[in-house]
């Protein structure tokens, strides 16, 4: 089957209680690893590109990794989204190559301005046939090319004004700012999300599916694996896995995870290395790293209770 877009994955997924993970895409480890857990496990997913994964794999090696992961999979849906799109020029240029998702982050800008950039990517991709999403509010922390802010509870979503920004845009789905952020180093003491941000927009707009950026959780066993074998990381911390679960039953939809792909790879490299310093083929290390990615997603598809749901999704 081709690549589908993420209509009948929100609506089946607001329906039911789940949430779709969107996972990053920047190599074919980390794909391989991420689509032999949706295999298994037969769930929906969406695999995300964002700028810098298109600067540094190419979008053509990207495309062909994902379009064999589409051929071997016809059982599971896929959409193909592009993460934080930064200008018009970058969503239109992903519609025109295929994506069937984009995303248009105007968050840094003025509510006029990013209504306004948002309208006028929603025109064009619906046009396509290719969804929308956008985000409101601003998330904290800083992640190479995605810059957030310092003060957290000063830039969370307002509801009215998402309410405002749905209807005037005409977007899919809406990112919001709750409280989490991009990276490993999300909370600095208690984790703490405004999980009435989501109530109340779901209060104000039953059905409309919102999606949760910076949602990696950080996990121990990879945290303590790097720190153990010569990384730094030990203030690292993530969302707690149960107020993500507690969100996909609310209006979460769409749920984004990088940081724990990443943090998984990186930690079975550093334990390879420690144990064997002699070894130089990369398939012994970038090996376990992708078996460490697979048990990660699939753990996480039974996080956000979408495991066994990819045929209501076709
Ligand atoms: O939202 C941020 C994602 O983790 C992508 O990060 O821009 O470094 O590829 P990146
Ligand atoms: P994490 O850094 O928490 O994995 O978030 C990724 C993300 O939101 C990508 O858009
Ligand atoms: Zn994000």
């Amino acid at each position: 089957m081709a690549l589908v877009d993420t209509k009948k994955m929100f609506e089946m997924a607001y329906k039911n209680g789940y949430a779709v993970g969107a996972f990053n895409v920047n190599n074919m480890e980390i794909t391989q690893g991420i689509i032999s857990a949706i295999a298994e496990e037969k769930a929906p997913l969406i695999l995300q590109i964002s700028r810098g994964a298109r600067e540094y794999a190419s979008m053509s090696y990207l495309r062909a990794i994902i379009d064999v992961a589409v051929e071997e999979n016809p059982d599971i849906p896929i959409a193909m989204h592009l993460d934080h799109g930064d200008t018009y020029e970058t969503c239109k240029q992903c519609v025109d190559d295929g994506f069937t998702s984009v995303m248009i982050d105007g968050s840094h800008h003025s509510f006029e301005e990013n209504i306004k950039i948002t309208k006028q990517v929603v025109e064009y991709a619906h046009a396509h046939k290719v969804v929308v999403e956008a985000e409101l509010g601003q998330l904290g922390g800083i992640e190479e090319d995605v810059v957030g802010v310092d003060d957290v509870a000063a830039h969370l979503t307002d509801p009215d004004q998402a309410v405002e920004f749905i209807e005037r845009t005409g977007v899919d789905s809406l990112a919001v700012a709750i409280g989490t952020s991009h990276g490993a180093y999300k909370f600095k003491t208690e984790p703490k999300l405004a999980i009435d941000v989501i109530e109340k927009i779901q209060k104000l707009m039953p059905g409309y599916p919102l999606v949760m950026h910076g949602s990696s959780s950080v996990l121990k066993e990879f945290k303590d694996l790097i720190n153990k074998y010569g990384g730094q990381m030990p203030d690292a911390m993530g969302v707690p896995e149960d107020a993500i679960t507690e969100a996909v039953k609310m209006a979460i939809c769409k749920v984004n995870i990088d940081t724990d792909l990443r943090m998984a790879l990186t930690a079975k490299i550093r334990q390879v290395f420690a144990e064997k310093p002699g070894e130089f083929d990369p398939r012994k290390y970038l090996g376990p790293g992708r078996e460490a990615i697979k048990a990660m997603v699939k753990h996480k598809l039974h996080v956000l209770n979408c495991a066994g749901k990819a045929a209501e999704c076709l």
